[in-house]
């Protein structure tokens, strides 16, 4: 397995722009795909806006900025991923999605390139089963907002080689990121511990015992929490969050991971959160 030098990242959104800010900022280069370009320049200037965030509080230098920005380029389409030695898809949370992407991905990649997928939630024996490398395809999960957030899954499929893990951790080691491998259950182990906490918030505003501001106040004053279970929720994205509630409740079988039912209302309106402008909160 040859070393990697270009990562192609599947997604320019939330959790996709967020990979090419740490990896472009490793020094790797990166080649960012979305189905627009028009997406893919919001993407890039969304990274360009979050390292000028780093460059104002003194973390970062601006030349490193615009070294790591220059070094993002977008691919317009599939076969601009041909030479890349990495590709992380990091696209919606939908198995449909994802195996079409890889259907069309495959046949344009290096036959040795590595394939990895940023799913918080489903089966990564499945998904490596529907491409043509499943011995070189790893799930790396990396949590939101990536540039400060430390850790990062690492989940083998069943076909998956040594040699694709430890080309998997080094990669992640060498973005400054701590690991923690999973195995390939349904939403491995943050989100199979974090989702039915934020679906339990819901249920309790569900139920009337608290408002959204007295829910996420009892859990930032009263455990400690960064963020309250709600904002979370906006912030994850409220579709993602009904998506990994699906897959624990068919994977698990247990009504215990059933999705609230204002969650599933909140994603029928459309309101998904922070990047619709409205949740829980509003953003407008
Ligand atoms: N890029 C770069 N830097 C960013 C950033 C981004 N996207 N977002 C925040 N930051 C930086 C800010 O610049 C700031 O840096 P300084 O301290 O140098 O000023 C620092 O992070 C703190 O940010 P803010 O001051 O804006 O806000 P905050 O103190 O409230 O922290 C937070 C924001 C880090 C997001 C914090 O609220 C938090 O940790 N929230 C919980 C996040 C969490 O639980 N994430 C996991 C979600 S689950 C997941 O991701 C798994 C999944 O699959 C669904």
């Amino acid at each position: 397995m040859g070393k990697i030098g270009t990562v192609g990242i599947i997604g320019a959104g939330q959790m996709g722009g967020g990979i090419a800010h740490v990896a472009a900022l490793a020094g790797y280069d990166v080649l960012l795909y979305d189905i627009s370009k028009d997406r893919i320049e919001k993407g890039i200037a969304t990274v360009s806006g979050n390292m000028a965030r780093q460059v104002a509080s003194g973390k970062m230098p601006e030349q490193t900025r615009n070294a790591a920005v220059g070094r993002i380029r977008p691919a317009e389409t599939m076969q601009d991923l041909a030479g890349a030695d990495l590709v992380i898809e990091a696209a919606t949370e939908d198995e449909t999605v994802k195996r079409k992407i890889f259907q069309q991905l495959c046949p344009v990649l290096n036959p040795e390139a590595l394939l990895a997928t940023n799913t918080s939630s489903i089966s990564i024996t499945r998904m490596a089963a529907s491409t043509d490398r499943p011995e070189r395809f790893i799930g790396i999960h990396f949590m939101n907002p990536v540039p400060v957030m430390k850790l990062v899954e690492l989940v083998r499929g069943i076909a998956t080689v040594d040699q694709t893990f430890e080309a998997a951790k080094a990669f992640v080691h060498s973005l400054d990121k701590t690991i923690t491998v999973a195995e390939d259950f349904p939403a491995f182990i943050v989100n199979r511990i974090l989702l039915p906490m934020i679906n339990e918030a819901i249920y309790v505003l569900y139920e009337g015992v608290g408002t959204v501001e007295g829910i996420d106040t009892a859990m930032k004053l009263g455990a400690n929490h960064p963020m309250g279970p709600l904002q979370l929720a906006d912030f994850i994205g409220l579709d993602t969050c009904l998506s990994i509630m699906q897959v624990l409740h068919d994977g698990l079988s247990d009504t215990k991971y059933r999705p609230c039912p204002l969650l599933v209302k909140y994603v029928e309106a459309g309101w998904l959160g922070r990047k619709a402008g409205r949740g829980f909160y509003d953003y407008r």
